[in-house]
Order: C-alpha cells, then sequence, then structure tokens
C-alpha cells in the first residue's frame, strides 16, 4: 500500500520534480480560504510553501484540495471545471473523482486508466469558517481558540491580510509591542510614553510565553479611551500566535493569528478575534484593519525577509526577549523553511 502511494507520488510530481520540504511546516494545517469562498461548483486557485494548489467542492462533497496540475499533460487543474463531484481538465477533458482519480477519458470511451493516472491530494478541515490543509501528514490537530464557542465573546473573522513578508516576520511582529507607539501612533501606542517594562518569558512543548506584557494604549480597544493594557502572548505553532489583551473594567480582546507561507517572501494572515465587549461588526473589521494595513508597510521592508535564526545577524534589545525566544525555539524544532543560519 505505502508502494503503491509512493508510486503515485512520484508519478502526480511529473517523475522527479524535487522539492526541498520543512517536515515542520510541511506537517502543519495552514489556512488557505474561507469556507464561503468555496459553493457548490467552486474552484480556486491558491499557493502553499510554493506548491501551487486548487480547492474545489463538488456539489454534495466537502472541499478537496488537490496539486494543481493535471497528470495527464501538468496543465493547471484549477482551469478546470465541476460538473457534480468530478472536476475536469479543460486540456482534453479527463474526468477526475473526489479520490483523484481518473475515471473518464472522453477520447477513448472504452479506455479503463491506470491507477497512476491520479492526482496528488492533501488532507483538508473546515473549522472557525476557514478551510486548512495539510501538506504531508498533520502531526496536531488545527489549533484550539475557546473563544470562539464561548457565548461570552463576541467573534470575527478577519482577513485575509495578504503581505509580501516572510510569515515568520509577521508572528514576530504580532509578538512585538515596542513598534506600537511608532507604528500605530494614537491608536496601539503614543511615541510620547514609549516605556516597556519588563515582562516575562517561558518556552515549553506549547511553545512560547510572553507574559504581562504593559503598555500605554491612547485607543486599545478601538472605542477610544485610553488607558494601560496588559498583554499575554502565546506562540503556538511556528505561524500561529494567540494574544489576550486586558483592559480598563475586566474588557479582554483575544485574537488567533493564523498566518499562511505563500512562499519565504509572502504570507496571508487570517485573525480570529473575540471580545467581551460591545463593539460593531464593522468597527471591529475597520479597527483591524487599520492595524494590519500600519504593519504591511514595515514587513515588506525587511531585508532580508528571512528570519535570522544566528542571533548574530541582528542586534538586540532589552524588549526583544519574546522574539529571541520565538527564534531560539524555530531553531530547536528545526524550521528550515523561510530562515537564515
Ligand atoms: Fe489534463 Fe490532458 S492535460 S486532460
Ligand atoms: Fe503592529
Amino acid at each position: 500500500m505505502k508502494k503503491q502511494r509512493a508510486e503515485a507520488i512520484s508519478f502526480a510530481n511529473g517523475g522527479g520534480r524535487q522539492t526541498q520540504k520543512d517536515p515542520v511546516l510541511w506537517n502543519d494545517w495552514h489556512v488557505l480560504a474561507r469556507s464561503s469562498d468555496l459553493l457548490p461548483g467552486t474552484v480556486l486557485k491558491v499557493r502553499l510553501l510554493d506548491q501551487d494548489l486548487v480547492l474545489w467542492r463538488g456539489q454534495d462533497t466537502q472541499i478537496l484540495a488537490w496539486d494543481d496540475r493535471c497528470p495527464h499533460r501538468s496543465v493547471r487543474l484549477s482551469r478546470g471545471t465541476v460538473v457534480e463531484n468530478t472536476l475536469i481538465c479543460s486540456y482534453h477533458g479527463l474526468v477526475y473523482d473526489q479520490t483523484g482519480r481518473c475515471i473518464k477519458v472522453p477520447a477513448h470511451p472504452e479506455y479503463v486508466p491506470p491507477p497512476q493516472a491520479c492526482v496528488l491530494t492533501y488532507q483538508v478541515r473546515e473549522q472557525y469558517g476557514l478551510v486548512f490543509v495539510c501538506l504531508g501528514q498533520p502531526e496536531q490537530t488545527i489549533v484550539p481558540f475557546p473563544e470562539w464557542e464561548d457565548p461570552n465573546y463576541r467573534t470575527f473573522l478577519c482577513g485575509p491580510y495578504p503581505c509580501r513578508t516572510n510569515g515568520l516576520r509577521a508572528i514576530e511582529n504580532f509578538l512585538d509591542a515596542a513598534h506600537f507607539p511608532f507604528t500605530h501612533t494614537g491608536i496601539l501606542g503614543d511615541p510620547e510614553k514609549p516605556t516597556l517594562e519588563n515582562y516575562e518569558v517561558t518556552t515549553d512543548e506549547q511553545g512560547v510565553r510572553l507574559h504581562n506584557v504593559r503598555v500605554w494604549q491612547p485607543d486599545p480597544a478601538g472605542i477610544g479611551q485610553a488607558d494601560y493594557v496588559t498583554y499575554d502572548y502565546q506562540v503556538l505553532r511556528p505561524l500561529t500566535a494567540y494574544l489576550r489583551k486586558h483592559m480598563l473594567d475586566g474588557q479582554i480582546l483575544t485574537i488567533l493569528d493564523l498566518v499562511t507561507p505563500v512562499k519565504e517572501d509572502e504570507c496571508i494572515s487570517w485573525m480570529l478575534f473575540a471580545v467581551n465587549y460591545e463593539i460593531a461588526d464593522e468597527d471591529a473589521r475597520a479597527f483591524q484593519e487599520t492595524i494590519i494595513l500600519q504593519d504591511v508597510a514595515n514587513l515588506e521592508s525587511h531585508h532580508p525577509q528571512q528570519l535570522p535564526l544566528d542571533m548574530l545577524t541582528e542586534f538586540h534589545i532589552p524588549c526583544d526577549r519574546g522574539s529571541l525566544a520565538y527564534r531560539q525555539w524555530l531553531k530547536k524544532l528545526g524550521l528550515t523553511y523561510g530562515v537564515l543560519f
């Protein structure tokens, strides 16, 4: 069984195209779309870790993620058409069923396609209204976000936020409170009050935690009320981080930041947002969008884009302890994609 699978992969990959795979990211879940982007009959071209994929959904099937390549003559299956629960290649009309197997060759109605005539397929899960894909064998579940089901919170799905930056740089930025006064002036920080007090950092098998990051914010909740606020962060996967922000009067805002690595210098952020206070949907999304757009200019100007894991490549200041712990953790995990040694 294993051997058959290996042969199928080799055939589907065009007989020799080699890809350097980062096992950590390859075996993790990544968001590729909103579920609502894939109504029955939809075909969507996407990219993950430099791989071109096609997402599609038949009339009564779950969402499928395949290599975006017809194994017959290597054209893109994302140019194809969904008919009932099959995908039909645009070139010679070969018909593929939901398992990726070719079941019909129009030029030869009696011809039975060989078992190798199948597309390389990937695992898909839907959660939080998002479509997650794993290119390898998933080693963990999709990261939990308990507030999503908690009736005490209002929840919002924000994104996609595409950015021509390395996904690891985007996560590091998410953890970095020292940029607030200068990048998010008047909202998340004040250049007149830039001091960042010491905070706690721990690393364990769950990831990296930053605890008690305290900052002054002119408008921490998007409702125009200045306050000292405290952040707790957790990096749960190399490209997934969570924050919990404690504000005045017990107001809490939490975000799960899911960053999709399109390629080494391009990513897409998706954010699950939960608050325990009243804010209109449009206001919450507009607030988040303002913050993200302010971040993009810095993120896209990193050079190199890769995140240096050699601690001597960039210099560090005391409040970088969180990002240093993140880099050390990535190094320990053995990450190779999107990093510099
Ligand atoms: Fe797809 Fe021939 S290339 S049917
Ligand atoms: Fe920012």
